[in-house]
């Protein structure tokens, strides 16, 4: 019998992003059975649970559990800079690309970007582009934000070399860093570095649960325990004070628990993807495949009528996204439906 609470839904293989995922049975009966509380009183002992295990993973004093990724990394970046203050990132960063000018249009800061190598972080080149504070002609850089694993990169596991040289220069420029960590989990689970290493080349950084990890909501900042409070101040202005929303930080914890070992299998279910499709398998370093050089309307829309879901990046790119909700039959029925609409 299935479950009531479990909607039916048609055979469709979704892999436009890790975004989509639903609840499993085992996540949505530890919802059900969350503790909860007040949260804008503080008074969520599953909300509290769940920011204290979060910062405690990355290293960080105090985390601040937070609707979206989107608005954990806008509250980042703010508590860094202040208005009419720079933030400095890749030209294909999400917080630039996807969060629709919020920096801007909500929080008065600017933003200046620099093209990367696919996303990969170049410490110099973006240090070499810093406008130093003090100097009353330029608007000063007080961050630079950096994402990991990076979105538009095809999933790329940024170099610790690179972050390390980037923050321990940083120190030094009075510069902070901020870190879009939406797959973080995804980074660590592929490098082997911890997060707390992640964590400490980081003054703010925001994870979210709700990609990989498969919880339905939610991200988690993490700061000092000072700069928290003022997020908390933040989330509060920008309506993001959830009350009883206990329920979702339990699916953050079950997830926490459960589903961060098994990003491997994500990995390596990419790694098949594109070893069936022609892609350098060498190209995927986490769980997205990018498919270059493709009829990428074609194929959208064949794969589609075939019960396969792509996410058509450009005319000629295609992105696929492997994630818990795909299991092993389903990376072989969408490679089977994709190749043949390539002739592959
Ligand atoms: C790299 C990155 N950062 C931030 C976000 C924003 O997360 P949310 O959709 O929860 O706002 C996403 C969403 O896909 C992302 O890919």
């Amino acid at each position: 019998m299935v479950d009531a609470a479990t909607p039916t839904r048609p055979a469709v293989i979704d892999l436009r992003s890790d975004t989509v995922t639903t609840p499993t049975e085992a996540m949505r009966r530890a919802m059900a059975s969350a503790d909860v509380g007040d949260d804008v009183y503080g008074e969520d002992p599953t909300i509290n649970a769940l920011e204290e295990r979060v910062a405690g993973l990355m290293g960080h004093e105090a985390g601040l559990f937070v609707p979206s990724g989107t608005m954990g990394n806008q509250i980042g970046m703010r508590l860094l800079a202040q208005p009419g203050e720079e933030v400095l990132c890749d030209a294909d960063a999400h917080v630039v690309t996807y969060e629709m000018g919020a920096a801007a249009a909500v929080f008065g800061l600017s933003t200046r970007t620099v093209v990367s190598d696919g996303g990969r972080l170049d410490a110099d080149r973006l240090i070499a582009q810093v406008r130093p504070r003090g100097d009353w002609h330029v608007t000063s850089t007080a961050a630079i934000a950096v994402e990991n694993t990076h979105n538009r990169g095809g999933g790329i596991v940024q170099p610790l070399g690179e972050l390390q040289k980037l923050w321990d220069w940083s120190r030094g420029a009075g510069v902070a860093v901020h870190l879009d960590g939406a797959r973080l989990f995804n980074a660590h689970v592929a490098s082997g570095v911890d997060l707390a290493t992640y964590g400490g080349l980081a003054d703010t950084a925001s994870v979210c649960l709700s990609k990989g990890l498969g919880a339905p909501v939610g991200s988690v900042l993490v700061s000092s325990a000072e700069r928290i409070a003022v997020a908390r101040l933040w989330r509060k202005r920008l309506g993001g004070g959830m009350r009883q929303a206990g329920v979702l930080a339990a699916a953050g914890l079950y997830a926490l628990d459960h589903h961060v070992d098994r990003l491997a299998e994500d990995q390596e279910h990419a790694r098949l993807l594109a070893k069936r499709l022609g892609a350098d398998p060498a190209t995927v370093e986490t769980n997205m495949v990018v498919l270059q050089d493709v009829p990428a309307a074609m194929l959208a829309e064949g794969a589609k009528a075939q019960g396969v879901l792509v996410s058509q990046v450009s005319a000629t790119r295609v992105r696929l996204v492997t994630h818990l909700d795909v299991d092993r039959a389903g990376i072989d029925r969408a490679a089977d439906v994709l190749a043949s609409l390539l002739e592959r």
